[in-house]
């Protein structure tokens, strides 16, 4: 062996942490696994025994009080946003925390605090999951042209994982399309936090328009064998002629999935991207 490849032998691997170990944490831990260069350190999920026979036994981490015993590099929160509310600004003192559930964000006191957290060393990842053409909104922000962003996604009923009125409106869906809620993406989080993490990329990529500005749009679909994300921007311009973009993302999913299937492929590029910012908020 040479010296350059023997100093590339023994160069670090990038080392990951997954909490949650649902379908998108056992397709991660997979990816990672396969990855040249990575490893995973930890994995943790609110019930052990789900991990059993499937993680290698020193993996499993019980207290995630403990994570920073394992040096993680990365953190990789897919579970449920309420982990982020807990402990995210503890994981930014020592490591890069992708937030796989931004819907916490959507919480100005969360969002503030692991914004603050973001300042010193490490950085906040926001993985783009199903939102497309983020880098371009984001440009449109920085540079104050984004005036309006609306985010529309529809599914199938049975792909919804509402809370409090929404779930009942869901209940009254019959054979045809129904408007579930439209409004602020702020409102709209903390009833579909688990369906709208796309818009929460959204309102963070918009950051002049903000999770009070983006509007948000859900539509419960009974037709639907995909998941539907429609995004209409809108910029400077004269009324009736001014600068718009609108896309439509159609993604197939089985009936039930909360995540369509090219959304696990854009997770864990997003991962694997999420290195080498530094500090702050990236969009990855
Ligand atoms: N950013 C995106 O585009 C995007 C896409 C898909 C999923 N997600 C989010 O990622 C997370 C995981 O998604 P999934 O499809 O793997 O879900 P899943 O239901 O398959 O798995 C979730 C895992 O987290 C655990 N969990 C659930 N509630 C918890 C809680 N309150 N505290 C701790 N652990 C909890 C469960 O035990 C389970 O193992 C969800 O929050 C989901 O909203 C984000």
């Amino acid at each position: 062996m040479d010296e350059a490849s023997a100093a590339g032998s023994k160069q670090r691997r990038r080392r990951v942490g997954i909490i949650g170990f649902g379908q998108l944490g056992q397709y991660l831990y997979e990816e990672v696994c396969k990855q040249p260069g990575y490893e995973v350190v930890f994995i943790w999920n609110r019930s052990i025994e789900k991990m059993k026979d499937l993680v290698s036994e020193h993996l499993i981490l019980r207290d995630l009080n403990d994570c920073s015993s394992r040096h993680p590099d990365l953190i990789v929160e897919v579970a449920h946003p309420s982990i982020s509310a807990e402990y995210g600004m503890e994981f930014l003192k020592f490591a890069d925390f992708m937030i796989g559930s931004p819907t916490a964000l959507a919480d100005a006191t969360v969002y503030k605090s692991l914004l603050g957290a973001a300042q010193s060393e490490h950085g906040l990842y926001v993985p783009a999951g199903a939102f497309w053409g983020g880098q371009d909104i984001q440009k449109m922000a920085n540079q104050g042209t984004l005036k309006g962003l609306t985010v529309t996604m529809k599914k199938h009923p049975s792909a919804f994982k509402l809370v409090g009125p929404l779930e009942e409106k869901l209940k009254t869906v019959l054979d045809k399309p129904l408007t579930l809620f439209k409004g602020p993406v702020r409102e709209l989080c903390p009833l579909a936090p688990n369906n709208v993490n796309t818009m929460a990329c959204a309102a963070i990529a918009a950051h002049n328009l903000g999770f009070d500005g983006v509007i948000g749009c859900l539509i419960a679909d009974p037709n639907l064998e995909s998941h539907v994300v429609e995004i209409e921007v809108v910029g400077p311009g004269q009324k009736g002629n001014n600068f718009s973009v609108k896309t439509v993302r159609n993604n197939p999913a089985s009936a039930g999935a909360v995540t369509g299937k090219q959304t696990y492929g854009s997770f864990s590029s997003s991962l694997f991207g999420a290195v080498g910012k530094g500090k702050g908020v990236h969009l990855c």
